[in-house]
């Protein structure tokens, strides 16, 4: 299933980070793809927010992982972009771990780790616009996630 959503500024990300939050689960994997400033991180900053974390989420390049431990859902932040070179035996960053455990994964770079993404896992493309609004592109195979593509589709065009 697709659906795009256009955002047309940084309040307009906000509100698709909240409604992701909103309709997250335990065990969900969201890919964020798109060139660098896209909205990646933004975008995992909103997701976080709507979750109710509060310790400040900014980009884990460095760590690779950034786990914010929080109830009822954690939030595991993943930015696979170093790992561009790295060979796929080599590339075990504990994320079957996290896929599994208690919270939504959020994966930015996940071409650098594709052998790892679930195939039921929900996909994003940020892409610019002309206009300087962003397009986000929503895909996934898992019907796990129809339903609630079709809420936040609905919620964001009625907000
Ligand atoms: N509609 C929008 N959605 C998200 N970010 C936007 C938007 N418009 C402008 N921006 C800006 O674009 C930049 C996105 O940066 P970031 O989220 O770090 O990108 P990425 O993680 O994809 O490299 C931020 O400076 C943000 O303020
Ligand atoms: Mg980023």
């Amino acid at each position: 299933m697709k659906l795009n959503l256009i955002s047309k500024d940084l309040n307009d990300t906000n509100k698709i980070g909240e409604l992701l939050a909103k309709y997250a689960f335990r065990g969900e994997v969201l890919t964020l793809s798109g060139d660098l400033g896209a909205g990646k991180t933004t975008l995992t900053k909103s997701i976080g927010k709507g979750l109710g974390i509060k310790d400040e989420i900014n980009s884990p390049t460095f760590n690779i992982l950034k786990c914010y431990f929080n109830e009822p859902i954690s939030l595991y932040h993943i930015d696979a972009y170093r790992l561009e070179d790295v060979r796929p035996e080599q590339k075990d960053i504990g994320l079957e771990e996290v896929i599994e455990g208690n919270g939504l994964a959020v994966i930015e770079w996940p071409i650098y780790i594709d052998e790892m993404i679930p195939f039921d896992s929900l996909s994003i493309k940020i892409s610019f616009n002309e206009d300087g609004s962003r397009s986000f592109d929503f895909d996934t195979l898992s019907p796990k996630y129809f339903h609630i593509l079709e809420a936040i589709k609905k919620e964001f065009c009625n907000a």
